[in-house]
């Protein structure tokens, strides 16, 4: 296979993101803008905000990618590009500047599934640890804000292709968690606080119910699979969020969380400490008991799906997968089952660039370029 640097572009959700990459197995360099300060007032992505932000800071991070590699527009092997799924006006702004700057530099332009990004940025991660063999069937759950699938990915002849065994239903697990701190006034994004925070309560405080999904999938009738008879491990967070607000009504916890909110609109980043101090034990028990049945909703379905299909090893990806205690979960459950679990690092967990360009170069090596009038799909399947 060639050796190639790959210039990767990302501009799918609040994150503008450029990296290079060598030949899909070493990170040279990895920007992130992330635009959480413009969102965070409003307690969520906004999609017109989130456009406006990738179009001031393409140029300038895309230039500091380039300069960190210590690599020109002139001398990568191609560019490479999130075609979606995402938000279509920020899709666009990445897509379009990496096919102007292709057409000027008359080089070749990937375009990549984002969620098949996340996969890659497992295996570039272990690629650059040295690992040289991956035993199969891989069986990867990508975890985020957008998305909670889980995939069978297949390797033939270098080349990548999934398929999907399970889906959430409504809510991606990082929207309901992103919803519920928004709920308790904890900032946008409620992840990495929630993370935090659960340590201090007693995740056994308040119990949920399990998710449970009695209908068949109308999304997925007459699709000609040939795996009809396959089992399905969809998920489903709305119920947890609801199940969240209506302990909130109950318990009369609303004036304290307008406090909490009337407070921390001053500061602009609020440390852990901070939070703490505005959080009653009632609070930080009812954080930590909806982190608790979400892991083990995610856990335990993943693990389910890997024993029905017989899988050698786990990959869980994506913005979520930075969670401590989704982690140390997953590694001590597939521990106990022999399943080998891989992660990606804290900051390839969250979206990024790098994960782009080592999605891109399977296809750079069969040279399956973007036409130049391709577009930006913004509910792109993985497949
Ligand atoms: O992959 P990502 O950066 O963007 C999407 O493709 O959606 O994921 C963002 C999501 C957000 O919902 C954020 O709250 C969640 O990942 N997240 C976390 C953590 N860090 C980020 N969720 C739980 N624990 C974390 N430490
Ligand atoms: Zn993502």
């Amino acid at each position: 296979m060639p050796d190639a640097y790959i210039l990767g572009i990302e501009s799918s959700c609040d994150e503008t993101a450029a990296a290079v990459v060598r030949s899909g197995e070493e990170v040279v360099s990895n920007v992130v803008y992330s635009q959480i300060a413009t969102h965070q007032p409003y307690g969520g992505v906004v999609p017109e905000l989130a456009s406006r932000e990738h179009l001031r800071a393409i140029v300038p991070v895309v230039r500091k990618a380039l300069t960190d590699a210590g690599q020109t527009y002139r001398s990568i092997d191609a560019l490479s590009v999130t075609q979606g799924p995402g938000l279509a006006g920020a899709l666009l702004v990445g897509i379009s500047y990496a096919k102007a700057l292709a057409f000027a530099l008359d080089k070749p332009l990937i375009a990549v599934n984002h969620l098949e990004g996340h996969i890659h940025a497992v295996l570039l991660e272990e690629w650059q640890k040295g690992t040289r063999e991956l035993n199969f069937p891989v069986l990867a759950l990508v975890v985020s804000g957008g998305h909670t699938h889980l995939y069978l990915a297949e390797q033939q002849a270098d080349i990548w292709s999934y398929q999907n065994i399970g889906h959430t239903r409504d809510d991606a697990a990082g929207e309901a968690v992103d919803k519920v701190a928004k709920l308790l006034a904890l900032g946008y994004p409620g992840g990495p606080v929630i993370d935090k925070l659960r340590q201090h309560g007693d995740p056994h405080a308040v119990k949920f119910p399990p998710s449970q999904i009695k209908h068949p999938d109308r999304n997925e009738k007459g699709k000609s699979s040939g795996s009809a008879e396959r089992p399905r491990f969809d998920f489903s967070y709305s119920g947890i969020k609801t199940a969240v607000l209506r302990y909130v009504e109950v318990h009369g916890m609303q004036a304290a969380i307008d406090e909490r909110r009337k407070a921390l609109a001053g500061i602009a980043k609020p440390t852990l400490e901070t939070f703490l101090r505005l959080c009653d034990q009632q609070t930080l028990d009812l954080i930590s008991s909806f982190q608790y049945a979400m892991v083990e909703d995610l856990v335990g379905k993943t693990l389910a799906a890997a024993r029905a299909y017989d899988i050698a090893t786990l990959f869980v990806t994506g913005g979520v997968a930075a969670n401590q205690e989704l982690r140390q979960r997953f590694e001590k459950d597939s521990a106990q089952e022999g399943l080998p679990v891989f992660f990606p690092s804290r900051p390839l967990s969250t979206d990024n660039a790098a994960m782009i360009a080592a999605a891109a170069y399977p296809r750079f090596c069969i040279k399956d370029f973007a036409p130049m009038d391709f577009s930006a799909d913004a509910g792109l399947v993985l497949k």
